[in-house]
């Protein structure tokens, strides 16, 4: 089965992410010991979303994270380009009646500032080109909107980091060899968390890609962040004389 290089070519990364589809949540649990259920859970507070709320959950995969934003009363929309993934969503029964959209995250399907927040779990390092992914994501939202990003990051106590880079990233393709349909992905997996950015690094990305406010939360050690921002809001009247 296929796995996708650094170069994160689209067609390679939606079929790594098919060929995992099938076990994808029971493996993700496996492999964060359980943690992703809390980061996403940090995710949705960050979030406050309110009723009536119109959300944009990119790289959805299978839309677990979707269906946990949805029970604050938003409108949330689930989309990612890996059909294997959103099929598998649309099995599940917690997850019936969430949209699912097949979308690129470089070319969004959607109209500008038609969302009031945007959100990406776990997404954001598979996409081709980060800047690219951040202005579109900017395009869509309205003046005034979220950006919420969770993403895998670096550990900031040093002995920690060295225990993450030395042992458990070693690990991790050995354990996933036990429990997932398509080990080589977690060959990638290692090598793309390798090779991200830290959590300053992405911040001064985000604030590069058309965000204000932007700060972050580092999540267990920093195993993970969450980032967020603001997309500004123009002054009446800005740029006319
Ligand atoms: C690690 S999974 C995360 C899925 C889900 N957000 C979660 O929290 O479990 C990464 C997802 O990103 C999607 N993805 C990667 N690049 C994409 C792109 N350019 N456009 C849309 N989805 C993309 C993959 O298909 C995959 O479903």
């Amino acid at each position: 089965m296929s796995r996708a290089g650094l170069d994160k070519d689209p067609h390679e990364v939606a079929e790594m992410f098919d060929g995992v589809a099938r076990g994808y949540d029971r493996t993700n649990s496996v492999m964060t010991l359980g943690f992703d259920r809390r980061w996403r859970e940090m995710t949705r507070r960050v979030l406050d979303l309110r009723p009536g709320e119109r959300v944009l959950d990119l790289a959805a995969g299978t839309g677990v994270s979707t269906v946990e934003f949805a029970a604050s009363g938003a409108w949330c929309v689930a989309a990612d380009f890996s059909l294997g993934m959103l099929r598998q969503g649309r099995r599940r029964r917690n997850r019936r009646g969430v949209p699912m959209v097949a979308a690129d995250a470089l070319r969004l399907p959607f109209a500008d500032e038609s969302f009031d927040a945007v959100t990406v779990s776990f997404g954001l390092r598979n996409f081709q080109s980060t800047v690219v992914a951040l202005r579109e994501m900017a395009r869509v939202v309205k003046p005034g909107g979220r950006l919420v990003i969770c993403e895998l990051s670096t550990p900031t106590w040093r002995p920690f980091r060295a225990l993450y880079t030395n042992v458990l990233l070693r690990a991790l393709p050995v354990v996933a060899s036990k429990v997932s349909s398509n080990p080589d992905a977690y060959v990638y997996l290692t090598e793309s968390i390798r090779d991200w950015w830290s959590q300053r690094e992405l911040g001064e990305l985000i604030a590069e890609s058309g965000w204000d406010d932007v700060a972050w939360m580092n999540l267990t050690f920093g195993f993970a962040a969450i980032h967020r921002a603001v997309k500004p809001v123009r002054a009446l009247g800005a740029g006319v004389r």
